[in-house]
């Protein structure tokens, strides 16, 4: 057992980079199991800013060894572009970076599909990142999917590409696509991708398993949050991966049983991008007090806006129960400092009706929060580096959290940089 696994409790965005960053030291493998450029944090290698979208930021420790899972979809000029990024910054990465065969490629086309998808759906767009996700996990289900280790594959390539693209084909033209995509010119660019990223294809699942024989720690870096999972996420805005605890597992080959411990990772408030229930989501005279630069709550991947809210409880326990989460990582507390009461969602009531677990259809219309207030600090936090020393009604509102949902706080964050990281011994 000497696997831990790390992810996000909501919609993303909960500052899950930093607290890998932390973390990594402890770990000699770290794992990418799903997602693909839809995800994206910027981390500082020195005084370069280094934006990664697909590579797992454990990358920066230089004892790692570094992989992308199967359950992934990548993009290979994303992931070209970010390995060049790395390697200006000074960042080694050959022998330490390893592609599963089995990840799925996104190819050009299925940016077109996801483009002319969220356009036929009008007004009930899920507001994507574009990136091209649903269209790429879709044909893995369909079966009419390229995998990584296909381009190492020529005649099984030209095969199966030939087979995917008449279909694709018609699904764009329905669509109203106005291109046409030839097998010829996606051959020349797979095989470019081949020559740039063949050497980085292996088996990664055999090489994990070696690791678990002799004890080795290792990390999964899960991308997105719960609240985002195809299956147990506000379906249909979701992404198209299972970003649950067993999802990642499931991801690369490791069996529930070889876990360790599972982090969740939660902001002190709520944010969300793209469409989707919210419940907790500020009025516009709460958001007036929120400034979305020095939050730093614009997205990574699309430069949208983030949606801001209160802490959802509610939710949170259920994502602890149904992930088995043993502790939470508590990020962006400094940004709750200046509040006069700051409010945390216990259950959801519509008329005499409460509902205090996560209901299967997030249809919140008539549904409204039921706060829990607490008093706020005002207090700034940034410079404080021990539990016992945070304001009192600081940690009054985080116990609550933790009492609420079942699980231990192992870490809460005060700001952005390293050393803003309180280390709580339960
Ligand atoms: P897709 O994953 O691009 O298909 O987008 C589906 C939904 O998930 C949209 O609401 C996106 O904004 C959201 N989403 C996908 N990846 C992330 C992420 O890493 N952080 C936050 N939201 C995300």
């Amino acid at each position: 057992m000497s696997t831990v696994i790390l992810i996000g409790t909501q919609w993303g965005d909960e500052g899950k980079g930093k607290v890998i960053d932390l973390l990594a030291d402890g770990f000699l493998h770290v794992v990418r199991p799903q997602g693909g450029n839809n995800a994206g944090h910027t981390i500082l290698v020195g005084e370069r800013e280094v934006k990664l979208h697909l590579v797992p930021s454990g990358i920066l420790h230089a004892h790692t060894q570094c992989y992308l899972g199967s359950g992934m979809v990548i993009d290979p000029n994303v992931l070209l572009q970010e390995l060049k990024q790395l390697q200006e910054a000074g960042v080694s990465i050959e022998g330490r970076l390893w592609i599963s065969p089995a990840a799925h490629l996104i190819l050009p086309y299925h940016l077109m599909q996801d483009r002319l998808l969220e356009k036929a759906k009008g007004a009930n767009a899920v507001g994507t990142t574009g990136r091209g996700i649903g269209p790429s996990y879709a044909d893995k289900v369909h079966r009419t999917g390229i995998r990584l280790g296909d381009l190492l594959r020529p005649d099984y390539l030209r095969h199966q590409l030939q087979l995917a693209l008449s279909i694709k084909q018609r699904e764009l033209d329905a669509l109203g696509a106005d291109a046409q995509f030839a097998l010829e010119e996606l051959l020349d660019y797979c095989q470019q991708a081949a020559h740039e990223l063949g050497r980085y294809i292996t088996d990664i699942e055999s090489r994990l398993q070696k690791a678990l024989e002799k004890g080795e720690p290792l990390l999964l870096e899960g991308a997105q949050g719960v609240l985002l999972d195809t299956t147990l996420g506000t379906y249909p805005y979701v992404t198209s991966s299972s970003t649950t605890a067993a999802g990642l597992c499931a991801s690369v080959g490791i069996g529930p049983k070889s876990v360790k411990e599972i982090i969740g990772v939660v902001k002190a408030y709520a944010t969300r991008v793209g469409e989707g229930p919210f419940i907790t989501e500020m009025s516009q005279e709460e958001l007036a007090q929120v400034d979305h630069a020095k939050w730093r709550e614009f997205g990574t991947t699309t430069g949208r806006k983030r949606r801001i809210g209160w802490l959802d409880a509610v939710a949170l326990k259920s994502v602890v129960q149904s992930n088995s989460i043993d502790t939470l990582a508590i990020t962006k507390l400094d940004l709750l400092d200046s509040w006069d009461s700051i409010k945390l969602c216990v259950a959801y009531r519509k008329g005499d009706q409460y509902l205090e677990y996560l209901p299967v259809y997030w249809d919140t219309k008539g549904w409204e929060p039921v706060y829990r207030h607490f008093p706020g600090w005002k207090e700034e936090t940034r410079a404080i580096r021990s539990y016992d020393n945070l304001p009192q009604a600081a940690k009054e509102y985080l116990h609550a959290i933790g009492q609420f949902c079942g699980a231990s706080i192992k870490l809460v964050s005060v700001g952005p940089e390293r050393s803003q990281t309180i280390r709580v011994n339960a």
